[in-house]
C-alpha cells in the first residue's frame, strides 16, 4: 500500500487555513484548495498531523476544525518541540518571512523528507543559502511556494512557450502593486520561468521615500543572458499580470485573464488565439503538494526549488542594490549576500 505523509503545520495563519476564505469573495480566477491545509486534504496521500503556533487560541481553533478530517492532530506552542516529538516527513513552513530560516533549518536538522516553505524565501541571500545548504545536506526537498508554478494556467502558457508558439522570448514584464519582496517574488518568480533563462544584470529603484531596511515597491529593467529583457513594474497597481513577448506571438497571464496571440506576418498583426487550457481538476496549491509527494518518492527536485526561490529573492535585493547605486547595472550573482529586508 502507498505510504501517507506525515504533514506538520507551523504558523496557523491565512496561508496554513484560512485564506481559503477570503479568496472566495475575490475576483477573477481563484482555483481552491488555496490554503496549504486545504491542500494537504484534497491530497489522500498527506495528513496533518501536528501544528504550532504560540497562539494557543489559534491551535486550539484549527484543531477543532480538522480533526474530523485528519484524526488527532498534535497542537504545539513550539515548532522545536512539534519537531522532537513527531516523527514528521512534510513541514509547512507558513510564517512570516523572518522565521522561514529558522523553521527550515530546524526541520531539516529533525530530519523530514521535505519542507514546503512560503515565500519570499527569506529575508537575505544569506540565509536562504543556509536553507538550502541544510536541505541538501540531507537531501530534503526544499520547496518553496511561489504557487503559480503549479497553476495549470501558468503551466498551460509554458508549455505553449516551449513548444515556440510564441517563438523566442523577447520581453517579460511583471506589474503588481505592493512590496518587491513579499508580493513581488510571485511575480518575478513567474519573469525568470518565462524567459527561460536566468538574469545577467538589473536596473532600477525603489518606490520615492521606501525604506531601504524594509521591503518596498520599485521599478526596474532586467537583462536575461538570453538577450531577454524583462521589465519591473511594482508600483502602479492595481493590474496583477505577467506579459511575455516573443517573436511570433504573445502571452498574457493576469488574476482575472490568460490570452494568447499569434503574430500574423500577412496582416502584421496579433492574432487572438483560444488559451487550450486542459481542464485540470486541482489548484496551484494542491498542484504543489501533490508535487512533493512525487520529489520525495522519484528523489528528484522541485520545479520550484530553493534556487528558483533564492533566484526570485535575488532579483528583487538587485533592486535595492541598484537604488543603492543611483541606478546602476548591478551584475548577478549578487555579491552582496548579507543585505537583509524586513518583509511579511
Ligand atoms: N503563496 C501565497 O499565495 C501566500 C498567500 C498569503 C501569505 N503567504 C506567505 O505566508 C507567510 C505567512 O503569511 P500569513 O498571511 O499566513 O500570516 P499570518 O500572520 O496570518 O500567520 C502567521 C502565523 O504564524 C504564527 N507564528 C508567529 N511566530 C511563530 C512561531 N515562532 N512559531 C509558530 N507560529 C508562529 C502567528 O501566530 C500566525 O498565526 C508569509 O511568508 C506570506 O508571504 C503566501
Amino acid at each position: 500500500m502507498a505510504a501517507t505523509y506525515r504533514v506538520g503545520i507551523v504558523g496557523l495563519g491565512r496561508v496554513a487555513n484560512t485564506i481559503q476564505e477570503e479568496v472566495l469573495s475575490y475576483a477573477g480566477r481563484m482555483l481552491l484548495p488555496y490554503s496549504h491545509t486545504h491542500a494537504y486534504a484534497a491530497v489522500p496521500r498527506t495528513r496533518v498531523c501536528a501544528v504550532a503556533d504560540i497562539d494557543a487560541q489559534k491551535t486550539a481553533a484549527y484543531v477543532a476544525q480538522w480533526q474530523s478530517e485528519f484524526g488527532e492532530i498534535a497542537a504545539y506552542a513550539s515548532y522545536d518541540e512539534m519537531l522532537q516529538n513527531e516523527q514528521l516527513d512534510i513541514v509547512s513552513v507558513c510564517t512570516h518571512a523572518p522565521l522561514h530560516a529558522p523553521v527550515t533549518q530546524a526541520a531539516a536538522q529533525a530530519g523530514v523528507k521535505a519542507v514546503f516553505c512560503e515565500k519570499a524565501i527569506a529575508t537575505s541571500l544569506a540565509e536562504a543559502d543556509a536553507m538550502i545548504a541544510a536541505c541538501a545536506a540531507q537531501n530534503i526537498k526544499l520547496v518553496i511556494n511561489h504557487t503559480r508554478r503549479w497553476d495549470p494556467y501558468y503551466e498551460t502558457a509554458l508549455a505553449l512557450l516551449q513548444e515556440g508558439r510564441i517563438g523566442s522570448v523577447r520581453t517579460v514584464s511583471a506589474h503588481f502593486a505592493g512590496e518587491l519582496v513579499h508580493t513581488g517574488t510571485h511575480w518575478l518568480d513567474a519573469m525568470l520561468l518565462f524567459s527561460q533563462s536566468s538574469a545577467a544584470w538589473v536596473s532600477g529603484a525603489l518606490a520615492p521615500g521606501a525604506d531601504v531596511a524594509r521591503d518596498a515597491g520599485g521599478s526596474a529593467q532586467v537583462g536575461f543572458h538570453n538577450g531577454a529583457v524583462g521589465f519591473i513594474d511594482g508600483q502602479s497597481g492595481p493590474q496583477f499580470e505577467i506579459d511575455v513577448l516573443g517573436t511570433a506571438g504573445r502571452l498574457r497571464l493576469s488574476n482575472s485573464d490568460a490570452e494568447f496571440f499569434t503574430f500574423d506576418i500577412a496582416t502584421r498583426t496579433m492574432v487572438k488565439r483560444p488559451f487550450p487550457l486542459v481542464a485540470y481538476p486541482r489548484s496551484g496549491m494542491q498542484g504543489a503538494v501533490a508535487e512533493i509527494v512525487h520529489c520525495i518518492e522519484e528523489d528528484r527536485p522541485s520545479r520550484s526549488d530553493g534556487h528558483a526561490g533564492r533566484a526570485a529573492l535575488e532579483l528583487a535585493l538587485a533592486v535595492y542594490a541598484s537604488d543603492a547605486s543611483n541606478g546602476a547595472r548591478i551584475h548577478l550573482p549578487l555579491a552582496e549576500r548579507d543585505r537583509v529586508v524586513l518583509s511579511r
